[in-house]
């Protein structure tokens, strides 16, 4: 390697390590910061608790752990990657998407799972075995890395054990721009092996593609999620990332259900023209017509501008973010 080669390699080296310190600083919420009454709960009765989920992650990627040094490299450099929204670069290896994964999801998982069972019409949607011929379909786009599947599968599952020989079945459909097959494999085998009594009426679905473009229905679903994955794809293309959420107005039918969830920082804010708007304004104004007209095809049933998860004290060999976020629950008309 020539001196010009390795001095450029070293630089980008130290960039990306100034980069993850900075991501590592803008995301970490510590204990002190959080303000109990707006705090959802940690766990709760209708999903399975924290040490079980956090298990699935240990389990499913248990020789990523067996080599601590590399896993940190490997978390530097995919935090590195995020700051700069670099995501070809974050998400192109397997290793580095294993890393992202039990860095980042598992605390997820376990604020969705909390999420999930703390709205009422979504937990009762996952809940209802009392028709086995209404099969439950659920879209998670953005869903690739596997916190929306796992905290769904916490409820599911756990809810299921009360019905196990039920011929209903769940159909979730995870769509993502990044390859994350190989982890929701992963997650899949796991979850049929050790969550689930009979697998026949599970049908978990991954598929690698850009949800701006067409080729993914939205006619059949019961509940779409967008978690943490609208700022994105407003970030990518605003106009198409508006047509996608009009879409949904215009395919989706009655009485579906579509929760949003981003981030409560800074970043949730969107250029138009001059202006910078709140994503939640946004999304609201293109989901359910201008504020205070409710014409649009949407109404929200459930919604907050800023709560916090404080996630649980499991035993983790990585840190589990707490988090801040709003998220709003909407129901087509
Ligand atoms: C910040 S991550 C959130 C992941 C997950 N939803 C969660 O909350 O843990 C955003 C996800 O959206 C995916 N994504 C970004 N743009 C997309 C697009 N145009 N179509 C489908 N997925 C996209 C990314 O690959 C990534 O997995």
């Amino acid at each position: 390697m020539s001196d010009r080669v390795a001095r450029y390699k070293a630089k980008r080296e130290e960039e990306r390590a100034a980069a993850a310190v900075q991501f590592e600083e803008e995301e970490a919420i510590a204990d002190d910061e959080i303000v109990e009454s707006k705090c959802i709960p940690s766990t709760s009765e209708y999903q399975y608790e924290p040490e079980r989920i956090i298990k699935v992650f240990q389990t499913c990627f248990q020789d990523m752990f067996e080599d601590q040094a590399e896993l940190n490299q490997l978390v530097q450099s995919v935090k590195g990657d995020l700051y700069n929204r670099d995501y070809a670069a974050a998400f192109g290896e397997e290793r580095k998407r294993d890393a992202y994964v039990i860095r980042w999801s598992p605390a997820r998982a376990l604020a969705y799972s909390s999420l999930f069972s703390h709205l009422k019409e979504v937990r009762e949607l996952i809940y209802d075995f009392s028709d086995e011929k209404k099969d439950l379909d659920v879209l998670a786009v953005g869903g690739g890395a596997g916190s929306e599947l796992v905290a769904l599968n916490s409820l599911y599952c756990f809810a299921k054990e009360a019905y196990p020989n039920t011929e209903k079945k769940i159909t979730i459909t995870l769509v993502d721009i990044a390859d994350w097959s190989s982890v929701i494999d992963k997650l899949t085998d796991f979850t049929k092996k050790y969550w689930l009594y009979k697998t026949d009426t599970y049908k978990p679905d991954f598929i690698n593609h850009d949800i701006l473009k067409p080729g993914v229905s939205f006619g059949n679903r019961d509940l779409i999620t967008l978690l943490f994955t609208t700022n994105e794809l407003f970030a990518e293309d605003k106009t198409e990332a508006t047509k996608f959420l009009q879409r949904l107005g215009t395919e989706c039918k009655s009485g579906a259900l579509l929760l949003i969830a981003e981030s409560a920082g800074s970043f949730s804010h969107i250029q138009v023209g001059k202006k910078k708007f709140p994503l939640t304004f946004l999304i609201d104004t293109i989901l359910c017509g201008r504020p205070g007209s409710d014409t649009g095809p949407w109404t929200i049933i459930d919604g907050n501008d800023s709560v916090w998860y404080r996630t649980p004290g499991v035993q983790y060999d990585l840190k589990l973010e707490n988090m801040r976020f709003f998220y709003r629950l909407y129901r087509k008309r």
